[in-house]
């Protein structure tokens, strides 16, 4: 598997993927894929946080991450991630996250975060976001919405998540 930075040849293929892995999701607001295509032309869009992750040159999985306001920060938020069905639970997930908090980390973003399964993401580094005053700009279990700290030598930000308007939130 090859996790690499998504191209202009791959737009098309990663929004059949992305609708296809949110068809039969738990959680879906069915507009994913539509949604990767208006947070590619906003402003919270970083071109190096949208990865795709190939198995023999075919994508089978997408991940984008977005400038968000966390207080008076700037941090990210993950969303969405997709994995084809027929791949999924075979590490491709992993990988793409993993490649990308790298990559977040290099560009010296201090914090992801996400809204999402609290036994997916704590893998991975993700703590409830309410425990370091970090809140989410919309009700929802606090177990749900998690924060994970990259390494930077700067204070951890604190405060209200703004996102990209986009998302269509608030
Ligand atoms: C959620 C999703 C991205 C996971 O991708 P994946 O490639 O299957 O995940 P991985 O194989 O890397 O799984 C990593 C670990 O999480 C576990 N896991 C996988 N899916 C999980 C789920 N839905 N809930 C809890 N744990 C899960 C795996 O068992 C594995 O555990 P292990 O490391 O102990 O073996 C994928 O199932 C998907 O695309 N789902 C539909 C879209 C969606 O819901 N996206 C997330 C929205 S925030």
């Amino acid at each position: 598997m090859k996790i690499q930075i998504e191209t202009k040849e791959d737009f098309e293929v990663v929004y059949e993927v992305v609708q296809t892995a949110f068809k039969n999701a738990e959680h879906s607001e069915g507009n994913e894929a539509e949604l990767v295509v208006a947070l590619r032309n906003s402003l919270a869009f970083v071109p190096e946080l949208s990865l795709v992750a190939k198995i023999q040159d075919k994508v089978v999985g997408h991940l984008l991450l977005t400038e968000i306001s966390i207080g008076e920060n700037v941090g990210l938020a993950l969303a969405p991630l997709s994995v084809l069905p027929d791949f999924q639970k075979q590490g491709v997930g992993s990988a793409l996250i993993k490649k990308v908090h790298e990559v977040a980390e290099k560009l010296g973003y201090p914090a992801i975060v996400v809204l999402g399964d609290p036994n997916y993401y704590s893998k991975f580094g993700y703590e409830e976001a309410s425990q370091w005053q970090i809140q989410a700009p919309f009700d929802i279990p606090s177990e749900y919405f998690r924060v994970c700290f990259l390494k930077q030598q700067g204070k951890k930000p604190v405060g209200l998540v703004t996102y990209a308007q986009e998302f269509g939130i608030g």
